[in-house]
């Protein structure tokens, strides 16, 4: 027997919306896992898993003893645990192609580079700032996942 059109109906627009939250989620707001915030906020913010493909972060997290001239190693069950929450939150989207950007990094991607490209180079290197890594300098809410172009304060 088939079920009501009106039930078809909200089921549809249901999932509809869930995947239209889900993938601004995915894209910028940085999902609570404990141990994401504890192992990878000490130095710098916790970037939204969103923001690289898989491969990069897989690359990254198989490299933390040698991560940008530091060492963030941590022991291999967290290690295993974050490898797996990052690559199944990763970028898909039309943003994040599935080509890691060089290094890695988030600041290297075409779609970073064309969304900052009225930022001087002098402007990054404002001890302000002191690097294009440095996001929650220019985004305050970034580490809430807040990069909204109206919010966008660059320090003198
Ligand atoms: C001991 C300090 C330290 C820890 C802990 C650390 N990082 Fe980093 N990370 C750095 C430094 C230093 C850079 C380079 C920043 C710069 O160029 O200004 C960096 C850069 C990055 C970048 C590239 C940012 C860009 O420029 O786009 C990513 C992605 C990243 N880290 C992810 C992680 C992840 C994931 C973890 C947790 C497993 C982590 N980091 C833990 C020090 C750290
Ligand atoms: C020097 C200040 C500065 C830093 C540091 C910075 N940004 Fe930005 N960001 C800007 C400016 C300026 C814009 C463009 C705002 C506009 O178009 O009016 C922008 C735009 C963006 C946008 C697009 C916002 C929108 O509403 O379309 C995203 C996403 C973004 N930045 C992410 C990041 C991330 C991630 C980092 C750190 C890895 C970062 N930014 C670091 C200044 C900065």
């Amino acid at each position: 027997m088939r079920p009501p059109l009106a039930l078809l109906l909200s089921t549809a627009l249901l999932a509809s919306s869930a995947f239209a939250e889900e993938g601004h989620h995915r894209a910028l707001r940085v999902p609570s896992v404990p141990s994401y915030q504890q192992e990878c906020a000490a130095c710098h913010m916790a970037y939204p898993p969103g923001m690289l493909p898989a491969a990069s972060w897989t690359r990254l997290m198989g490299g933390l003893d040698r991560h940008f001239g530091t060492d963030a190693s941590l022991d291999a069950a967290s290690a295993k645990l974050l490898t797996r929450w990052l690559t199944d939150n990763a970028g898909t989207g039309h943003r994040v192609s599935a080509t890691p950007p060089p290094e890695d990094r988030i600041t290297r991607s075409a779609w970073f580079v064309r969304q900052h490209n009225e930022v001087g180079p002098g402007v990054w290197k404002r001890t302000s700032i002191k690097s294009a890594s440095n996001c929650m300098a220019c985004h305050a809410g970034a580490d809430k996942g807040d990069f909204d172009e109206d919010r966008v304060r660059i320090p003198k």
